[in-house]
């Protein structure tokens, strides 16, 4: 496997061979969530580039970008045994400059939900995400079902922005017990882990409810809402699989999204019907 930290010798890798390229972002501290990610991009591709990248634009002020886990020697061991070529190590400065052009998330569908939670952050994931795309130039990109609103807006841009690469979507990763793997799940404690299992399983009831033929929105996310009490809730939201919010479950086209604190702890998780 080759480790390469700077642009250049990146693009020149890439340059010089006439191979498929299956690309996995990721901001390091890697769990199987990210490992199903380069599972599926060693499948479908002669090449995979996975890259290590704490992106400070994403974050925003106050946020947890200094406790955020690095793992460096231990990301490096999981990227070797998942048969990964290349990984992508590059410094804030090999990135960024102090004076920048950025992409901006759209108006509306990129400031709900997690985006009004934490307004500016997709600016920065599109962002860097395009950086990345125009670095690694891959056949293929892989991106997390886990992070919903994020695959949405990353796919969007691809389309606005007639770029060729394919966003290729990958199921969510869950613990045994349901909940879904992140890297902020070491932040959890015993008890806090525990709770945790409310969000999972105020999906499952959704699913639950569905399948009996329960369709209205509203009578689902009081359902929810009431498996979810007593976490802080930032929202219990059903959309369509273009992010609009719906009334009656669709199935096919919704995705119910939760975000939840849990202690000091932001979890994200939804479920595709
Ligand atoms: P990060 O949180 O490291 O996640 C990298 C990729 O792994 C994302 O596409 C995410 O959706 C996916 N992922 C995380 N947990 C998962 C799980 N349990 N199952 C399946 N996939 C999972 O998301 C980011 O980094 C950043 O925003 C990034 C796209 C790299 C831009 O900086």
């Amino acid at each position: 496997m080759k480790i390469i930290t700077t642009v250049k010798e990146l693009k020149e890798y890439v340059k010089n061979i006439d191979k498929s390229i299956g690309f996995v972002p990721t901001m390091g501290a890697l769990h199987q969530g990210h490992t199903k990610l380069i599972k599926q991009a060693r499948e479908e591709n002669e090449i995979v580039v996975v890259s290590i990248f704490l992106n400070p634009t994403q974050f925003l002020k106050g946020e947890d970008l200094d406790k955020y886990p690095k793992k460096d020697e231990a990301d490096k061991k999981i990227c070797q045994l998942s048969g990964v070529d290349v990984m992508f190590f590059p410094s804030v400065d090999e990135i960024y400059t102090d004076d920048e052009v950025s992409i901006l998330a759209p108006c509306v569908r990129g400031f709900v939900l997690e985006g009004f939670s934490r307004p500016g952050h997709f600016n920065g994931v599109l962002t860097v995400v395009m950086k990345l795309l125009n670095i690694v130039n891959p056949t293929r990109a892989y991106f997390g079902k886990k992070d919903a609103q994020q695959l949405y807006l990353i796919k969007l841009m691809a389309r606005q922005f007639f770029m060729s690469v394919q966003i290729v979507a990958v199921d969510t990763q869950r613990e045994s017990d349901g909940l879904a793997l992140s890297s902020r799940n070491v932040y959890l404690s015993k008890e806090e882990r525990q709770e945790a299992l409310k969000i999972p399983q105020s999906l499952h009831l959704c699913a639950k409810l569905v399948s009996k033929n329960i369709r209205d929105r509203d009578e689902i996310v009081q359902k929810m809402k009431e498996i979810l009490n007593p976490l802080e809730l930032s929202y219990v939201e059903i959309l369509n699989r273009n992010f609009e919010v719906i009334k009656e479950v669709e199935l096919g086209n919704s995705v119910v999204l939760v975000e939840a604190k849990v202690g000091s702890t932001r979890l994200l998780d939804n479920i595709w019907l």
